[in-house]
């Protein structure tokens, strides 16, 4: 089968397509025929080896030759133990432990994969289970009349994000690049903020909830920008940032009456089927960038590494 692999960290000329034998699944597993695969910014940072975090299980080198985690496709063999799929289920999941979704098959633990709705296509389904469950998790103590502040918006999971605030009943504020600012408006954002101009932690009306896709600040500039008993929780961003938010964040968030933390994303179907049902029901919009082949994966990866995508970005591997 024909696959997309690397050996070492680097810009995306490090990736090439290599003829590989197909996997077979072990126990528990399941083995996919891949109709698509999004790709996420962990995609580009394991790429990288940048941040840190991204280097977790492959110090020197990848610990896993084929990246790609949100996969959508058709179940083709399954392992032993596996009872709640057979082949011929149309199934989707972030497979973020094993990755391999750049490929024509793939494995991944059954655990990780939940039914397809037969609503969206499989390229709708892959922008879901990553980026759904960071969006969800981010903004579920949203409460209605608050004020939400989105970093990183126009993104993957930003886009989720907004959409999922503004149905809660906050006011969101969108802040991303200024070729963002439209998109993001039309997710539903009241406010936007272009970060290469303005800084949103010097605002002069704080904000309740903030989630952070791109942590960049000191602990001390979110702190300012929280209400008091206000939330900040980042997800993704720089190592240096996301540790000080550990160690630092929560004494200063408890001694000034505000809650400064990491989100630590839950994985798995019970956290992404609930985003995919609003999708289903036109509740909450999905949206598809740009869809690449296999062979132009170092474009697809670089466009979202690079700030390029509005949304989501997928690869269709046939
Ligand atoms: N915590 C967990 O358990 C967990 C699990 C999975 C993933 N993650 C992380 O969660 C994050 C999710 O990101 P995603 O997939 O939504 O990324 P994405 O699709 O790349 O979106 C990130 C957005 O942020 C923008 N941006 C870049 N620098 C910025 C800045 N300084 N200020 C404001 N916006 C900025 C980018 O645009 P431009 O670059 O064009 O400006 C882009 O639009 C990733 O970092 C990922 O590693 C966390």
């Amino acid at each position: 089968m024909k696959a997309v692999v690397y050996d070492r960290y680097g810009s995306p000329d490090v990736l090439h397509v290599e003829d590989v034998p197909v996997p077979t699944p072990a126990a528990d597993q399941v083995r996919i025929k891949v109709a698509a695969t999004s790709v996420n910014l962990s995609d580009w940072e394991c790429l990288r080896g940048s941040p840190a975090y991204a280097r977790i299980g492959g110090l020197r080198s990848p610990a896993t030759r084929t990246l790609g985690s949100d996969i959508a496709g058709v179940v083709d063999d399954v392992g032993e133990g596996v009872t709640r799929f057979r082949p011929g289920d149309e199934v989707y999941g972030d497979n973020l432990a094993l990755k391999g979704g750049f490929a024509e098959y793939a494995l991944a633990p059954e655990s990780a994969l939940g039914r397809k709705p037969a609503q969206l296509t499989f390229a709708e389904a892959s922008t879901i289970p990553q980026a759904g469950a960071i969006a969800r998790q981010g903004t579920e103590r949203t409460v209605a009349g608050s004020r939400v502040l989105i970093n990183g918006a126009g993104g993957g999971s930003g886009c989720f994000a907004i959409q999922l605030a503004k149905r809660l009943g906050a006011h969101v504020t969108g802040v991303d690049n200024a070729a963002k600012q439209d998109f993001m408006r039309a997710l539903g954002a009241d406010d936007v903020i272009d970060y290469r101009r303005d800084d949103f932690t010097r605002t002069s009306q704080p904000y309740d909830l903030i989630l952070d896709l791109v942590a960049h600040r000191s602990v001390f500039a979110y702190r300012r920008a929280l209400a008091p008993g206000g939330r900040y929780r980042c997800a993704g961003g720089s190592a240096r940032t996301l540790l000080r938010v550990l160690i630092v964040g929560s004494v200063t968030g408890r001694v000034t009456g505000r809650s400064i933390g990491v989100l630590v994303v839950k994985a798995g179907p019970a956290h992404f089927e609930p985003l995919a049902d609003l999708c289903v029901t036109e509740e909450v919009s999905i949206h598809v960038d740009r869809t690449f082949t296999l062979d132009e994966v170092p474009v697809a990866l670089a466009q979202v590494g690079e700030g390029r995508a509005l949304g989501k970005v997928v690869v269709a591997p046939s």
